[in-house]
């Protein structure tokens, strides 16, 4: 028997019935970006993760590299992260201008191994990136007792950790900000692309929202240059659906990953 490693197919017509009008309604209204869709969708993900902001993007890269940008690296900065995670996490501080500082993984975690941080430290190290893979968050209490030690920030990589929690706290919660991916292979995907930034300060989340939006707060008043990175309505609104069955996906995961932990 073949069994697939994903199938979306299932798992779009068991939620058919709640998309497709919410779509209808987009395209009746013919407001296709932004909107309410969008603004409603990043409450309900920053209620869900426990932040005060979301800010949705197109992509988890974008979201990633929006928040390097807004964390203004220069560069010769040096970011410390880990070698075991997909490209865009140090593409995206490349492109925001950093170096990659690379520190090796915990083999039992296949995380950040925290007690290999302070060696990689040096007078141009910026931060500290973690990836939460598999949606396993990384070990977080060391890494941000380091950051704090050295004045660094800890940016988490919760691409792959969609309400995901580490001692109670939430993925995406723990840092200055976060980035997640609704790449349609995720915990939570879009019916596209789509990300998310997520954090506590409110000065970030503004200049996120301004890079996600060629640099401006208001219409053509561009501040700065930034890009087209908006998340869309239609995206927005399947997110909004898919969100309230994530706590469900999460547990049917955990329990398969038991299932297959025992028996194999
Ligand atoms: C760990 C990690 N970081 C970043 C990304 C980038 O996300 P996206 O594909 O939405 O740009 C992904 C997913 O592809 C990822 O798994």
């Amino acid at each position: 028997m073949q069994v697939p490693f994903l199938d979306l197919k299932t798992q779009n017509r068991a939620l058919k019935a709640e998309i497709l009008p919410l779509w209808e309604e987009i395209l009746d209204s013919a407001a296709f970006i932004a909107g309410k869709h969008v603004s409603a969708f990043e409450e309900e993900f920053a209620s869900a993760c426990s932040v005060k902001h979301c800010v949705a993007v197109n992509s988890g890269t974008d979201a990633l590299r929006f928040i390097f940008l807004a964390l203004d690296l220069k560069p010769g900065d040096e970011v410390i992260t880990v070698p075991n995670t997909f490209i865009a996490t140090t593409e995206a501080i490349t492109q925001a201008s950093g170096n990659i500082v690379f520190v090796d993984i915990d083999p039992e975690t296949y995380n950040m191994d925290p007690t290999k941080i302070e060696a990689a430290i040096t007078p141009k190290t910026r931060g500290i990136v973690p990836v939460h893979l598999y949606g396993q968050p990384a070990d977080m209490d060391p890494i941000l007792a380091i950051a704090e030690r050295h004045g660094l920030w800890v940016v988490e990589d919760a691409c792959q950790a969609h309400l995901a929690e580490y001692r109670d706290r939430k993925a995406g919660s723990m840092g200055i900000a976060a980035a997640f991916s609704f790449y349609p292979g995720k915990n939570m995907g879009a019916c596209g692309e789509g990300g998310a930034v997520t954090t506590n300060d409110e000065d970030l989340a503004a200049k996120v929202r301004m890079l996600r939006d060629h640099g401006q707060a208001k219409k053509y008043y561009h501040d700065m240059e930034g890009y087209n990175g908006r998340c869309d309505a239609l995206q927005a609104a399947a997110l909004r659906v898919k969100l309230k069955h994530l706590p469900a996906w999460n547990e049917a995961r955990r329990k398969n990953a038991k299932r297959y932990f025992e028996l194999l």
